[in-house]
């Protein structure tokens, strides 16, 4: 497997170009089983996790292009397999979200229940028992979801802020015959852009960036073409690493209002970010400061940027508390950066952050994407060589992150085999 080479302690210097992202794309790639299309994506990053997807895609009979040249997708054609098999749902859990599209259009559909990952347990109910609000009939067999019936609008409360159920429901509402309501929706970034792309496939939603979505549901979607929108976690990853060398990044096409809190903590921690007409400009001149953090739903601090900061948070003056509220079991970067230097004691969802004035460089590894990305921050900053092992987790989110980081002035490389 190949690992990631880097020799710490340069600032890094100049503009990135933050990639589609990963979070908006998956969900608007299942949107295509709802309609015949052609449905084509622009701006798509080239990851594993969008190839994983096209596979899907494909075992379910649609015709998927990926022109990683123009970076677009184009997926036409109507499902004619209503399974999503174990073999794939297993190895990403946003394989999921065909529940809903396949549901709605066809009437039926099975798919395998995701069942747990690295960093907890992430159950569906919330889906399913959504998609039973709309009428579906759900029985779980055999590791399965077996879902039937045809779909009529109703108000849906979820008791708990889901992104994932927000999207699968979002979508099948509409399809289902009516008014749908959902309340408590989720407001991140890619919910908006799903919900923006929906309606360029002639849906009718109402409510967009808010936590009450309203689909007027029924008419049948057509062809449309939709640009994705930044990936918001590529670029907060990117402020993290010009303010973890003392640096200076353009991001390119990054937008602040998609940041939410994690903007607002980097500028209590010291970091400047400053908007300009193509992106954010994130500058680290003097110390970093210990700054808290809670994760929580957007505009929330967002659990998938808690593991980068707490690497930044490695070589603050001062304390930070990190808490983390939606995973029960995402830390797996803590002893690992202990291992670089860092002084981090953590008891259940809490870490508190002693910051030191220098990380050391180690080889390390971890076992999900935002975890190893915050172990290559680390390693930027350390003295000495950091070999982060087990990179196939940074490939499902990352587009060319050593590449990336190579042309801003960092000393890392990829080291195959
Ligand atoms: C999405 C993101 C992921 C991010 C997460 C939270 C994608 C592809 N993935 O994941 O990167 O970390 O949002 O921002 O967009 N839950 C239930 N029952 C359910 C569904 C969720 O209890 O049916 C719980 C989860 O276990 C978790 C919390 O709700 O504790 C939030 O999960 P959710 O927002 O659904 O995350 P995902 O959509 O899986």
């Amino acid at each position: 497997m190949d690992r990631i080479r880097i020799r710490g302690g340069r600032p890094l210097q100049g503009s990135v170009p933050i990639s589609g992202a990963k979070n908006a794309a998956l969900p608007l790639m299942a949107a295509a089983l709802l309609a015949d299309g052609p449905l084509v994506l622009s701006n798509a990053p080239d990851l594993a996790d969008i190839a994983t997807m096209a596979q899907l895609l494909r075992h379910h009979g649609l015709s998927v292009e990926h022109d990683k040249a123009a970076r677009t997708l184009t997926m036409s054609g109507a499902a004619t397999e209503l399974e999503a098999p174990y073999d794939i749902v297993r190895k990403m859990r946003a394989s999921v979200l065909v529940l809903g599209p396949l549901l709605a259009r066809f009437g039926r559909a099975r798919v395998s229940l995701p069942g747990g990952c690295a960093i907890g347990t992430r159950p569906v109910d919330l889906h399913i028992k959504g998609l039973e609000q709309l009428g579906a009939e759900i029985e779980i067999t055999a590791g399965y979801i077996e879902a039937r019936g045809k779909l009529r609008g109703a108000r849906i409360i979820f008791p708990q802020v889901s992104v994932g159920a927000t999207e699968n429901l979002l979508m099948a509402a509409c399809l289902a015959e009516g008014e749908t309501e959902l309340v408590n929706a989720a407001r991140e970034p890619e919910i908006g852009d799903l919900a923006m792309c929906l309606m360029r496939m002639g849906a009718r939603i109402e409510g967009i960036g808010t936590d009450r979505l309203r689909i007027e549901g029924g008419a049948p979607l057509l062809p449309a073409t939709h640009p994705i929108v930044p990936d918001r976690i590529e670029a907060g990853t990117f402020a993290c690493a010009a303010a973890i060398t003392g640096g200076q990044l353009h991001l390119d096409g990054a937008r602040l209002e998609h940041l939410g809190s994690v903007a607002r903590v980097l500028r209590d921690a010291g970091v400047d970010v400053a908007e300009t007409h193509t992106g954010l400009l994130v500058t680290r001149r003097n110390g970093l400061r210990g700054a808290d953090v809670m994760t929580e739903p957007f505009p929330g601090f967002a659990t998938d940027m808690q593991a980068q900061y707490m690497a930044l948070m490695t070589v603050a003056e001062g304390a930070s508390m990190i808490t983390e509220t939606i995973f029960e079991n995402r830390f797996m970067h803590v002893p690992e950066l202990m291992r670089m230097g860092a002084r981090i004691n953590f008891h259940g969802s809490s870490a508190i952050v002693r910051g030191v004035p220098k990380l050391s460089g180690a080889p390390v590894m971890a076992t999900d994407l935002r975890a190893s990305v915050s172990l290559i921050l680390a390693g930027l900053a350390a003295e000495g060589e950091t070999i982060v092992n087990r990179v196939y987790h940074l490939d499902r989110g990352y587009e060319r992150v050593e590449d990336k980081l190579a042309a801003v002035g960092a000393d890392i490389e990829r080291l195959a085999g």
